[in-house]
Formats: structure tokens, sequence, C-alpha cells
């Protein structure tokens, strides 16, 4: 019989979701670049698909601004999502961007566990809901925020906030917008 401490238990844990520092980015850059060129070079015109997706600049700008978290399994960084807030004529909203989980760590519950983390933090900022954008040909993660409670937004409602409605008014044809009141 295995200890408690031996490696087999070690993997079966489920994965450790924290927050970002900003000693995490190389290894968020990887787990987003590594992916990105996986996921999206099916699916996005080659004139527009960038590889790598992210630079460590951008990646460093939007650090400032918006939450990090990563997902680790047996002590490696494996997944990441980000999370910042809105002012919108509804009051905060949530908005989440930057989900990614490695390849070969997909379908474990990862994404899952990051989100939840996600809305636990929303919820404590007093957040009416969370809103999502995703191109509609990656019906992988189209079917993961469906699974976890997102559904499409009203394709007529105008937030007042600038990033959001530019959005949605790209809803149905080049983006899925999303959203979960909380
Ligand atoms: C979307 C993504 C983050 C999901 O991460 P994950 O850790 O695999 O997700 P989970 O294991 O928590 O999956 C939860 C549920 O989502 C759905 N789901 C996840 N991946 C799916 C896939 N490839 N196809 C269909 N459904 C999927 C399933 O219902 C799954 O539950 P199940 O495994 O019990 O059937 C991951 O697929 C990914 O990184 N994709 C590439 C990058 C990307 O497209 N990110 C989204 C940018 S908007």
């Amino acid at each position: 019989m295995m200890g408690k401490d031996s490696g087999t238990d070690l993997h079966d844990r489920g994965p450790e979701i924290r927050k970002a520092t900003e000693k995490d980015l190389e290894g968020i850059l990887r787990v987003i670049n590594t992916t990105n060129g996986l996921f999206y070079r099916r699916i996005v015109p080659p004139e527009r698909f960038k590889d790598p997706f992210l630079k460590i600049e951008e990646l460093r700008r939007e650090f400032e601004r918006k939450d990090f978290w990563v997902g680790k399994l047996a002590d490696r960084m494996v997944g990441t999502a980000a999370f910042e807030t809105a002012a919108t004529r509804f009051g905060p909203v949530g908005i989440i961007t930057r989900m990614y989980v490695l390849p070969g760590f997909q379908r474990r519950g990862i994404g899952t566990a990051l989100i939840a983390e996600i809305e636990k933090e929303a919820g404590r900022r007093g957040v009416g809901e969370i809103l999502i954008w995703t191109d509609p040909k990656a019906t992988w993660a189209v079917s993961f925020y469906r699974k976890l409670g997102y559904r499409e937004v009203d394709p007529t409602v105008r937030y007042h906030n600038e990033t959001i409605d530019t959005r949605i008014e790209k809803h149905g044809g080049e983006l899925l917008v999303l959203r979960k009141p909380l």
C-alpha cells in the first residue's frame, strides 16, 4: 500500500490553484503560448495566426491590471486564467480571459477549478455577473463554459462599457459572448 505522502497520492490530489505573482510570468506565458499554438492554428486564418501568440512585455502589461491564477499539478504549472472587473451601467461585472490548460492536462478538472476560484473572488468583490468571450469555432471552449453555467448574452443589451460593448457587437459572428449571473 502506498503511504500518505507517496508519489501516487501526490498525483491523485486535485490541482493546486493559487493567485499568480510576478515570478509566475514566464510559466504563464509558456502555458498560454503552447496551448494557443496547438489549439488555434486549426481555426484562426493563417494571416491572423500568431505564434508565439503573446510576448512577455504584453503579458507584463496585462498583469498590471488583471489578476492571474495558476493551476499546478504535481508542482508543475499546467493552467492559467485571468480576471478583472469593469464598471458598467449594471454595476461592476467580472471578465475572465486567458483561460488555458496545457493539452496533456485537460479534462482533469483544472479549468473548472480555476473558474471556481475566480467566481469566489468575484463574489468577494460584489460582482453581479461574469462575462467571457471566445471564438465560436473553439467548440471545446464553448462546451467548457456552457458546462459551467455560462450562457449567450442578449446581443441587443449594451453595458455602456467600451470593451464589453465592442465584443457584444461581434456576438454571433466572429465572437461568442457568454455570461453567468452570480
Ligand atoms: C477550455 C479549457 C481551458 C478547459 O480546460 P480543462 O481543464 O480541460 O477543463 P475541465 O477538465 O475542467 O472540463 C470541464 C468540462 O468542460 C467540458 N470540456 C472541456 N474540454 C472539452 C473539450 N475539449 N470538448 C468538449 N467539452 C469539453 C466538458 O464538459 C468537461 O467535463 P468532462 O471532462 O467531465 O466531460 C481547455 O480546453 C483549453 O485550454 N483549451 C485551449 C485554450 C482555449 O481555447 N481557451 C479558451 C479561450 S476563450
